[in-house]
């Protein structure tokens, strides 16, 4: 994939709680930004006003406080927001998009955290083709970490009430990472898998290293 820097990029960051995702997308962006180009930082959920409101209903509150069906819809429809009203439009301005989270971690969190549901893994694809079509991220970067250093880090700096996901139980969060991983093999040319347990600046240079990789392949 030869990707034409001029026509926008977009590049996601997946991984579990605490896998230092905001760390290695900030450093990310000011390399980016040192090379001359334009830059987006976003989030999923949320990323533009309205996908925004949708988050705090989304990460506040009891573990019990959606059904699954619920929470899927309302993740997909933050996400159709963020597409419209953000993402598409950098993307036609030739910027490099960087999101905290995508599609995948529907897929990871939805389908697979609670133990592989087949059904709502069906309805998760056509509730993402619906609102997205054929549309897919360029790159998606894997911060992988045992669940057990992410949580331990992500529950000690968060000081805030946006701690849903993090209150699951333990196998949650085991499931979250298998399922990363399998989406990483399913989908080699788009996936990258970085060892999130190394020095910041260690994984940073890896995940450059592999972005350049990739990006010239
Ligand atoms: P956030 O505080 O941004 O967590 P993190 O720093 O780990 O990204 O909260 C996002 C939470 O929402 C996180 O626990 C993962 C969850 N999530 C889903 O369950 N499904 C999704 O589609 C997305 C985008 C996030």
């Amino acid at each position: 994939m030869v990707l034409n820097m001029n026509n926008g990029v977009f590049i996601t960051f997946e991984g579990g709680e605490g896998s230092g995702k905001s760390t290695q997308i900030q450093l990310l962006k000011d390399y980016f930004e040192k090379e001359g180009k334009s830059v987006l930082l976003t989030r999923e959920p949320g990323g533009s006003a309205g996908a925004e409101e949708i988050r705090s209903l989304l990460l506040k509150g009891g573990t019990d406080r959606w059904d699954k069906k619920t929470e899927m819809l309302l993740f997909t429809a933050a996400r159709r927001d963020h597409l419209i009203k953000k993402i598409f439009p950098a993307l036609s301005e030739g910027k490099i998009i960087l999101s905290d989270r995508f599609q995948d971690s529907t897929v990871a969190y939805q389908c697979f955290g609670y133990g592989y549901d087949e059904s709502i893994f069906h309805d998760a694809k056509a509730l993402y083709q619906f609102i997205a079509g054929d549309f897919k991220p360029n790159i998606t970067i894997v911060l992988d970490i045992d669940p057990k250093i992410g949580l331990s880090r992500s529950i000690k700096r968060q000081g805030n009430d946006e701690q849903r996901f993090e209150n699951m139980d333990f196998s949650f969060h085991e499931n979250i990472r298998k399922a990363f991983l399998t989406l990483a093999q399913s989908e080699p040319n788009r996936f990258i898998v970085v060892d999130a347990n190394q020095p910041i600046q260690a994984i940073h240079e890896e995940i450059v290293s592999k972005l350049k990789e990739k990006m010239n392949a």
